[in-house]
């Protein structure tokens, strides 16, 4: 099958959280099982492009209401991800250095499924599926079906993958000039609440939809940032696919962002010389459980809670472990975050930014990773601390609750709680201090974890076979 993945962000390329992780891997393994998936992002201005090899191919123009673009679709020579790479440059939209927040984010977006969906259009042969990601991408089953310059795309199959409903892309009608002409009657296949919503159109327009955890989905109809009638109503077409994780990139054996490599065999060695490293770095206590949060500094993560427990923590449990939290996000969590430096006595610290070399570091030699988040449609940060032996301290909610079973039950390797709020996560963290000691049982949940199969084997097949139930 030819499938092609649209998305606005793909490792190495350009990734702000897991939406880049999944594109750039779940491809790779769909080829593995013999298909031809390809993926079509924007051309950012990011180091990758100016590290490899580029051909040119196709060039043309289109239009974003009265304004013509020129745009050029190039390929990156090597083939050095395992799958076939295009991105799309439109000069004075997409080549920016950073992949979104800027003001005229829905222009720049709009113009590139306006541009992908011209470029698709011109193929000899289309393609099996266009697999769409999130609502960046999420007009182009709108654009496929139901505008007239494209309707040689018509009965192309489509999917849909909501890595994250809380964001939807939607805009004003004032801005509908933007679509290329579609009959007016159609109107509700792009409305969601009087605005132009990408993501619910897509959600309406999509053949299947998938989320990416089943917990998730099941959420979507209660939780969804107002979509919850919607999911309720397209439930049918709807299914739950758990993310997988690329052990060519996440696996301590061989990362090579680790200057120490470790093994199951080697965890208590490796993941202590890596802990060195990390507290020498940021003037911890080596001797004390080291908890750590990698991620968006956002309301979704419960990230804005962290300042409290943190502080929590010391005053009820005692001074008996070490924070480091990464992340960037909301300036009000990121100053909360930073203030707490002044109460650290050598057992807190952070690095305000993105740093992925850091953050690998971070699994390999943290042993509790938290993750309160209010909304986690899979998270992909439990499964990687998972495979570099740091237990995970979760909520149970969306994929964590899928993916993360509680120590208390039977072959149970994490330590889960129901809410987020301060009081139940500063009881997580009590238990995985008292966890922490016991170090029999403290190494062998680690070496358990680290032989879980996180893999994207199924999982890119569970794609597969959706695909095929169109043909
Ligand atoms: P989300 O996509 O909602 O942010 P995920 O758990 O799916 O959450 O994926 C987050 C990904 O982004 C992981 O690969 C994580 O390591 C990475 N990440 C998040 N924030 C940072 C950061 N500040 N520095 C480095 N990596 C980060
Ligand atoms: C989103 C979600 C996260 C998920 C990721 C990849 O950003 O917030 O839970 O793991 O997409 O699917």
């Amino acid at each position: 099958m030819q499938i092609v993945h649209i998305s606005a962000e793909c490792y190495p390329v350009a990734k702000v959280g897991g939406l880049g992780d999944v594109v750039g891997s779940l491809p790779r393994f769909q080829n593995e099982l013999g298909h031809d998936a390809c993926v079509i992002m924007p051309m950012y201005r990011s180091k990758y492009l100016y590290t490899h090899d580029w051909e040119v191919v196709h060039k043309s123009s289109s239009n974003l209401g009265h304004w013509w673009f020129d745009y050029t679709v190039i390929k990156e020579k090597s083939n050095a991800q395992g799958f076939h790479l295009y991105l799309v440059d439109i000069n004075g939209l997409l080549d920016r250095e950073k992949v979104y927040g800027y003001e005229d984010d829905v222009e720049r977006f709009c113009a590139f499924q306006i541009a992908v969906s011209n470029w698709l259009c011109s193929w000899d042969k289309l393609p099996s599926v266009v697999h769409v990601h999130d609502h960046h991408a999420g007009l182009i089953p709108f654009i496929m079906q139901h505008t007239y310059s494209f309707k040689r795309l018509e009965y192309v199959p489509t999917v849909l993958t909501i890595h994250n409903a809380q964001y939807q892309g939607a805009f004003g009608w004032d801005k509908t000039m933007y679509l290329p002409h579609w009959d007016s009657w159609k109107r509700g296949m792009l409305e969601w609440q009087g605005t132009i919503n990408p993501l619910a159109s897509a959600i309406k327009c999509a053949w299947k939809v998938t989320t990416v955890s089943n917990s998730y989905l099941g959420e979507l109809t209660s939780m969804s940032n107002g979509l919850e009638p919607l999911f309720e109503y397209e439930k049918g077409k709807c299914s739950g696919i758990i993310n997988g994780i690329d052990y060519k990139v996440w696996d301590p054996e061989n990362d090579k962002y680790l200057t120490e490599n470790f093994t199951v065999k080697t965890v208590s060695t490796g993941k202590a010389k890596n802990k060195e490293i990390l507290c020498k770095q940021f003037g911890l206590d080596f001797n004390k459980p080291l908890f750590i949060f990698i991620g968006r500094l956002v309301g979704e993560k419960g990230a804005d809670l962290l300042p409290k427990v943190i502080y929590d923590s010391f005053q009820h449990i005692g001074r008996k472990m070490n924070f480091l939290i990464l992340g960037s996000g909301d300036p009000e969590v990121e100053s909360a975050v930073s203030l707490l430096k002044n109460f650290s006595q050598g057992d807190f610290n952070e690095y305000i930014g993105y740093n992925e070399q850091l953050s690998h570091l971070m699994y390999a030699g943290a042993d509790f990773l938290l993750m309160p988040s209010r909304v986690e449609p899979c998270g992909l940060n439990q499964l990687y601390a998972m495979k570099y032996g740091t237990v995970p301290v979760v909520r149970r909610t969306g994929g964590l609750k899928d993916t993360v079973v509680d120590m208390g039950e039977r072959d149970g390797y994490g330590i889960t709680f129901n809410h987020a709020s301060v009081g139940d996560i500063t009881h997580a963290i009590y238990r995985s201090v008292e966890l922490y000691h016991q170090k029999e049982t403290f190494n062998n949940i680690r070496k358990n974890m680290m032989e879980l199969d996180f893999s994207w084997s199924r999982s890119a097949s569970e794609y597969i076979q959706l695909y095929q139930s169109f043909y």
